[in-house]
């Protein structure tokens, strides 16, 4: 049945007036979040650690560290074939940023003679947002590389002054940058715990850790970016790692996926801080997008969806070599919180036999599993977190890459 005349028209205008209200309020926000001359990323400068390391802890040194396996295959085995210091089977979250961005993989900032036109990526494997001498003061476990946020941080200061010409010069490319502020943070909880300290004793660093995050965060906004991501903890209860560590027979200790609901609620703890700094941020640096990167959550989506996300194996007889590298059949739920890459025991994890050591295996389908290593993911897991982050809603306020791509 047909809508009455008037009524049709009534919902015209009000569709129209409720159009253009958005049109109006969209680019208003964004000229006023934003700067003029705005459009297009030209390059990504990243902070963080092992989420984003591309290989920089390789070029350090990994010998007599916990990550030394990184060096040898299976890690990088599907994408690469060969070891390139990332601590995944493949791609990480960096590298589909760049591509949705249309930028080559960002080289890390150690390999010597490395193009750093369209950015740099600082993040090493192991690092802290703290120093390690606030560690050694604490009597806490010293990080294995001292390349804290603060450090990295430096190197860009100094990789800056080698590639602007004048103070405007600095500007502009600090103004077309996108700027990956961590993950970082999550190894000063992981020494703390791993070196056995309870709970309660970790929670008192959280307030210098967001701390640290924010004041790198403050310098890069003083500096002259407009665009910053900051991403959170992961829900750490939900690594194989932990569940290993903590390993306990008390029901009630896990929730309903099987995490652990006290380790879950101390990475709440981190990103709740964090975001409320956050804010206070964002009053202070008014024309600048200063996004969270809710990693807890668009974790948790993979691990409720794990079956039901979307299947890019498609029989196609002429395409089928080019198919069947890049397939995916969704996660196989069984093993949604095994390492595929490991040392046995129930969550495939031993901190005594890391992925790649001799006694290990590795399930020769990486892409049916979330977790690589035990701590870190495999490409698949990632692939679909960065879709989740920057086309899901799981980065507020949003970033749309491939629409910053285009933008010239
Ligand atoms: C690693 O540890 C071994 C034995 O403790 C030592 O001989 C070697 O020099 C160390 N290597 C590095 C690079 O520190
Ligand atoms: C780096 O790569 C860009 C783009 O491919 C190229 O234009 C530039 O000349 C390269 N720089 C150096 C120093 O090789
Ligand atoms: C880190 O710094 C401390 C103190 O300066 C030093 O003793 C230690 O050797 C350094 N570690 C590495 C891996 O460079």
């Amino acid at each position: 049945m047909a809508l009455p005349k008037c009524i049709s028209l009534l919902l015209f205008i009000v569709l129209l007036i409720s159009s253009r209200a958005v049109a109006v309020s969209s680019s208003s926000s964004s000229s006023s979040s934003s700067g003029d001359n705005d459009c297009g990323i030209k390059a990504v400068y990243s902070f963080g650690d092992s989420i984003a390391d591309t290989g920089n802890l390789l070029r350090e040194g990994v010998d007599n560290t916990s990550f030394s396996s990184i060096a040898r295959l299976p890690y990088g085995e599907t994408t690469f074939g060969y070891p390139t210091g990332r601590c995944s089977n493949g791609l990480l979250m960096i590298d589909f940023i760049a591509k949705d961005l249309g930028l080559p993989y960002l080289n890390p900032y150690l390999e010597k003679d490395a193009n750093f036109t369209y950015g740099v990526n600082f993040a090493v494997a192991g690092a802290t947002a703290l120093d390690a001498s606030f560690f050694a003061e604490k009597g806490m476990m010293i990080p294995f590389t001292n390349s804290s946020l603060h450090v990295q941080l430096g190197w860009f200061k100094s990789h800056l002054k080698t590639i602007c010409s004048s103070e405007e010069d600095c500007g502009e490319r600090m103004r077309h940058a996108l700027f990956m502020v961590g993950e970082i943070g999550g190894n000063d909880y992981n020494y703390a715990f791993f070196g056995k300290k309870p709970i309660q004793e970790v929670a008192t660093i959280v307030p210098y850790v967001v701390g640290s995050i924010i004041t790198a965060a403050k310098e890069l906004l003083d500096m002259g970016a407009v665009r910053l991501v900051i991403p959170g903890n992961f829900p750490i209860g939900c690594i194989p790692a932990y569940l290993t560590l903590v390993n306990s027979v008390n029901p009630s200790a896990y929730d309903e996926n099987d995490c652990l609901i006290d380790l879950n609620t101390f990475a709440m703890l981190h990103n709740v801080k964090l975001q409320k700094a956050i804010e206070v941020l964002r009053l202070l640096y008014p024309n600048a997008v200063i996004a969270y990167a809710d990693y807890f959550r668009a974790f948790l989506y993979i691990l409720n969806n794990a079956d039901k996300l979307e299947h890019t194996c498609k029989f196609d007889l002429f395409m089928f070599n080019a198919l069947i590298t890049d397939c995916f059949e969704g996660f196989n739920k069984k093993f949604l919180h095994q390492a595929c890459c490991g040392g046995g025991g129930g969550y495939n994890f031993d901190a005594a036999a890391m992925c790649g050591a001799p006694g290990t295996s590795v399930d020769r389908n990486p892409s049916s599993f979330v977790s690589w290593d035990g701590i870190h993911l495999t490409q698949e897991a990632y692939r679909i977190m960065e879709k989740q982050l920057f086309g899901g809603g799981y980065t507020y306020p949003s970033i749309e890459l491939t629409k910053l791509a285009k933008c010239q």
